[in-house]
């Protein structure tokens, strides 16, 4: 596997692997690689030919007192892990190929960006989405693959691509969990053993939740009921647990389908996300 920090050897190791009718795959990251990343890489790789990794912490997506600084980096690990999946590209960009001197360019996407991580994270769907037509523009993949585990961003990207010609596939992976129901998070790594055992209560309670409201169940004292018993078990708060349009992610205070139940919570110092489909 070929690992690449600078834009023009970037163009020289695309242009080898950009052959008449062979597709490349991109697949973005933040690192910390774990079993859900995998997952994007092989479905990156039953759709394309050639599969293009990044990995680039990106602080535009951070805000002021989130982790940037303790977010996970184990390079060498990732590209062992890439490397032993057939990867044929790691696009590693240095923060001045990505953010050179003078950088003052920021996409912002109404809309899908507002409520939920949008209203806790101020600026952060910016973040994401500069640097994703950024990580676009640099590799012009035929088709992108990114987690429905981050379910906003990932409406987020689709919104922006469309708006913005990007004219490349974009493509849902589902999301990947532990054995106990817990998705996977390179942010699990923050948790304490009592935190990860208590983290459960989050996706148990959505499912259940979930069952609720397909069953016909009143929206709001279901998730008022999920709230409790969250809190209950170990969360500190709840940034939101809500049900919204799937396509649209507008509020839904009934069921209409087809509909998604997204929420977060704090639990010590780690913020988890998570969201299932309600059908
Ligand atoms: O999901 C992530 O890891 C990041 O938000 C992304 C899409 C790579 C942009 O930095």
């Amino acid at each position: 596997m070929q690992i690449v920090r600078q834009l023009a050897p970037l163009q020289d190791a695309l242009a080898e692997l950009r052959k008449p009718g062979l597709k490349i795959g991109l697949v973005p990251t933040m690192g910390a690689l774990h079993a859900g990343h995998m997952r994007l890489v092989e479905v990156a790789r039953e759709h394309c030919d050639a599969v293009v990794v990044s990995i680039f912490v990106n602080p535009t997506q951070f805000g002021e007192g989130e982790d940037l600084d303790a977010y996970p980096r184990q390079e060498a690990a990732d590209a062992a892990l890439l490397d032993a999946a057939g990867v044929e590209l790691l696009w590693a960009p240095t923060a001045d190929q990505m953010y050179p001197s003078g950088y003052a360019t920021s996409i912002s996407v109404s809309g899908v960006s507002d409520g939920l991580c949008g209203a806790a994270r101020p600026g952060h769907f910016d973040g994401v989405a500069t640097v994703v037509a950024k990580l676009f523009n640099q590799t012009r993949p035929d088709a992108a693959f990114f987690g429905e585990k981050d379910y906003q961003q990932l409406a987020v990207i689709r919104r922006m691509a469309r708006d913005l010609d990007f004219i490349h596939d974009i493509i849902g992976v589902a999301t990947v969990r532990d054995p106990d129901g817990l998705a996977l998070s390179s942010r699990n790594a923050y948790l304490s053993e009592a935190e990860r055992e208590s983290a459960v209560a989050l996706p148990a309670a959505m499912r259940e939740a979930a069952s609720a409201i397909a069953a016909g169940g009143e929206v709001a004292a279901i998730l008022a009921d999920a709230k409790s018993r969250i809190l209950a078990s170990g969360f500190h708060k709840i940034d939101y647990l809500e049900l919204r349009d799937a396509d649209t992610l507008a509020l839904l205070d009934v069921l209409a389908k087809p509909a998604r139940l997204l929420a977060a919570a704090r639990i010590g110092r780690t913020r988890l996300i998570d969201n299932i489909p309600v059908e």
